[in-house]
């Protein structure tokens, strides 16, 4: 670990502002991907969320979570109206030529999520059926690679759980989406008869957090993230969601 020591430089804990208060970095979600953020009685939750929080304080910084949607979130980057966005992204090299990403903080990848008694075996089984996936996720991205872009066949919605929802109503056959997010499901809600298809292999991808181009902080959080895994405080917080 290379640790820069820009805290005993500047001689304080937190970054403050000319006034010296704290500041607040303004963070935005798609709080609706459990475990990882979503809304438990109007108050944003999850891994990603108790993780961010873990960073900031390591930083100095106090925090402002907002769920915005997943569309938007790109659009409070890009135009800078928020600092950082945690949400389950993952590491791409296209989002990578208009945005900064932190190192990765988290490895998944999508897996399907079906009723039970489906035919759907493999990746390739579900060529001729209808996927439902969140528009502009990996999911989508990897359905457009296996059945070809814009394909009827492709149920695309803004909010995770629509596309849940889509196949649990007879209008999609399967759902893509992250693996800790299919499992969550199928194990929380027993009475759904859903299971997710183990033999499916999609590629492995990294979560990493999402900055306006350019952006000061990339570093400092970079920093911040590598304290808060050598210290302990990720595996507590991977121990308090996950279990393991
Ligand atoms: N990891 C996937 C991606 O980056 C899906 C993330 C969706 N996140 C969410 N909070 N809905 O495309």
């Amino acid at each position: 670990l290379t640790a820069c020591g820009t805290s005993e430089e500047t001689g304080s804990e937190t970054e403050a502002n000319n006034e010296g208060e704290t500041k607040t970095l303004r963070i935005v979600t798609d709080a609706a991907y459990a475990p990882m953020e979503y809304q438990d009685k109007g108050e944003v939750v999850g891994f990603d969320i108790d993780f961010i929080k873990a960073v900031a304080k390591e930083a100095g910084y106090a925090v402002e979570v907002e769920h915005v949607g997943w569309d938007p979130i790109f659009v409070e980057i890009e135009s800078k109206r928020a600092d950082l966005a945690v949400s389950s992204i993952t590491i791409t090299d296209e989002r990578k030529q208009s945005y900064d990403f932190s190192n990765p903080y988290f490895q998944s990848t999508n897996k399907i999520l079906v009723q039970e008694g489906s035919d759907i075996q493999s990746a390739e089984d579900l060529k001729g059926k209808k996927v439902a996936v969140q528009n502009g996720t990996t999911g989508q991205m990897a359905m457009d690679a296996l059945l070809g872009k814009n394909h009827s066949d492709i149920k695309k919605f803004e909010d995770n759980n629509l596309a849940i929802m889509e196949m649990e109503s007879g209008g999609a056959d399967a759902v893509v989406a992250d693996n800790m997010i299919v499992e969550e499901y199928a194990k929380n809600n027993p009475d759904k008869n859903l299971k997710v298809v183990e033999d499916a292999t999609f590629d492995s991808e990294y979560y990493g957090i999402l900055f306006p181009k350019d952006s000061e902080l990339v570093e400092e959080i970079n920093t911040a993230i590598n304290a808060v895994l050598d210290n302990g405080t990720y595996s507590e917080i991977y121990q308090k969601w996950f279990g393991i």
